[in-house]
């Protein structure tokens, strides 16, 4: 056995200590970051460093490292706020690398130091496209683009799938505009808005006498789509025994309406939409496996926005032109601290969502800059504290300062001192107290 070899007296057990800390750090966690409270990089894991192509240098800014000087850096921004925060940016050595990296922060109690977690993103720097009314930068819209230019031709049935306001009907629209029925119609019905029977009688139509009201013969979507294309939105709603009649629509290519007799042969593509897994639905019995496999003959997938981040002021940016078509408006340029908003967010309502928030902004200010107080307060807000940091920050540069000194010293005098309890009373997380108090001199 070689005997080991003596450690040489000139490492610094400090150093020792960074590396093996950063080492754990890559174990749990991957590419990350710890910094101090000076946003000074204290640990990096291996991970960070080869997501970063480069050593990390300890001690060194992070917000030098991860934003450079560029113009716009909400990251950096966030971080000196003492914001916890989340962006895609680019990746800081451009020269080496195209793409970008998403990276979160995580206060670390009390200290003031934070965790930065990095990752990779796949694709998000690709160039914005516009496809059917559709923009994205994301490379599986794109893909998705593809699939549908390639499918569009064909009468093979499109599943979408994807949460609302994702572009499900977009892309409905897309597959018609690009096949030949495109001079045919196009309908589109809403399977969750109605119930069994009516959704029946919506669907095939109904003949004269078939319920009390069936005062003529009347044609429904199916019949009405002839040619064209029916969009069957929110598919997985249809009721079990309507299922089986859409079956066998597909299967026969006929309808036979409510109350009659003879089927009626129809000519018409089918592409349906849902924001469940069919699979799942399938699995507890509430659809049936046969008409799965009819309908999502090619299965399309929208990712969420919050999925696909580099979109969201791609989207903005648009919406904004389309909105500054309407007059009422003209924005020219998004306030940093509200395009910082708009990213953060976690837009559970999609593109509408979006759509509907910039309507909003567009509604409440003025003047030619999407500022973050135009945003509605869900938008503007992490937590309730920390967006009051930020609106409130321009007023305590302007001399704010002594009014809320006092009432940090009045909470930390009512509690004895206890911070929790303190930060409770000024409706603060224990973080944004500490930081306020870090800024007053108190801590
Ligand atoms: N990629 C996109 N680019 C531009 N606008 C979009 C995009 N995706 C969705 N939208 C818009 O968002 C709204 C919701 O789209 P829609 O197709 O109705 O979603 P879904 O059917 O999934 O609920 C519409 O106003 C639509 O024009
Ligand atoms: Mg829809």
């Amino acid at each position: 056995m070689a005997p080991r070899a003596p450690r040489t007296p000139r490492v610094d057990p400090a150093d020792v200590d960074r590396e093996l800390a950063g080492a754990a750090l890559g174990e749990l966690v991957g590419a990350a970051l710890v910094l101090d409270e000076q946003l000074r990089i204290r640990v990096a894991s291996p991970a960070a460093a080869a997501l970063l192509g480069s050593e990390v240098p300890l001690g060194a800014s992070a917000a030098t490292l991860l934003c450079g000087d560029r113009p716009k850096r909400p990251f950096a921004e966030a971080l000196a706020a003492g914001l916890p925060f989340q962006a895609v940016i680019p990746h800081p050595s451009m020269t080496t690398h195209a793409g970008q990296v998403r990276a979160r922060s995580v206060p670390l109690a009390e200290g003031g130091g934070w965790l930065v977690f990095l990752a990779a993103v796949e694709g998000g720097d690709g160039e914005p496209v516009l496809f059917h009314r559709m923009w994205t930068r994301d490379a599986r819209m794109k893909e998705t683009f593809r699939i549908i230019e390639k499918v569009a031709a064909e009468d093979v049935t499109v599943l979408v799938r994807g949460e609302t306001g994702t572009g499900k009907e977009l892309v409905a629209h897309a597959l018609h505009a690009l096949s030949p029925r495109r001079a045919g119609p196009f309908r589109a019905i809403n399977c969750a808005a109605l119930p069994g029977p009516l959704l029946e009688s919506e669907l095939f139509g109904h003949v004269k006498g078939a319920f009390t009201g069936a005062v003529k013969d009347t044609p429904g979507h199916v019949e009405l789509a002839h040619g064209g294309t029916l969009f069957l939105d929110e598919v997985a709603e249809v009721p079990l025994e309507l299922q089986a009649k859409l079956l066998r629509m597909l299967e026969s290519r006929t309808i036979v309406p409510v109350g009659g007799r003879d089927p009626i042969p129809v000519d018409v593509r089918i592409v349906s939409a849902t924001h469940r897994a069919l699979r799942d639905e399938v699995e507890a019995g509430r659809f049936r496996a046969d008409l799965m496999y009819r309908l999502r003959v090619i299965p399309v997938r929208l990712p969420a926005l919050r999925e696909r981040p580099a979109d969201i002021l791609l989207l903005a940016d648009k919406l904004i032109v389309e909105l500054n078509a309407r007059g009422r408006r003209q924005i020219t340029g998004i306030a940093p601290s509200a395009g910082a908003a708009l990213e953060r967010h976690e837009w559970p309502g999609n593109v509408r969502e979006l759509r509907n928030v910039l309507a909003y902004a567009f509604a409440i200010g003025d003047g030619p800059t999407l500022e973050l107080r135009d945003l509605p307060p869900e938008i503007a807000a992490i937590e309730p504290a920390s967006a009051e940091v930020v609106v409130a920050s321009a007023e305590a540069a302007r001399g704010d300062e002594s009014s809320e000194l006092q009432r940090i010293r009045e909470a930390l005098a009512r509690t004895g001192g206890n911070r929790d309890r303190a930060a409770k009373l000024l409706g603060w997380s224990r973080v944004t107290l500490w930081r306020r108090m870090r800024t007053h001199g108190l801590a």
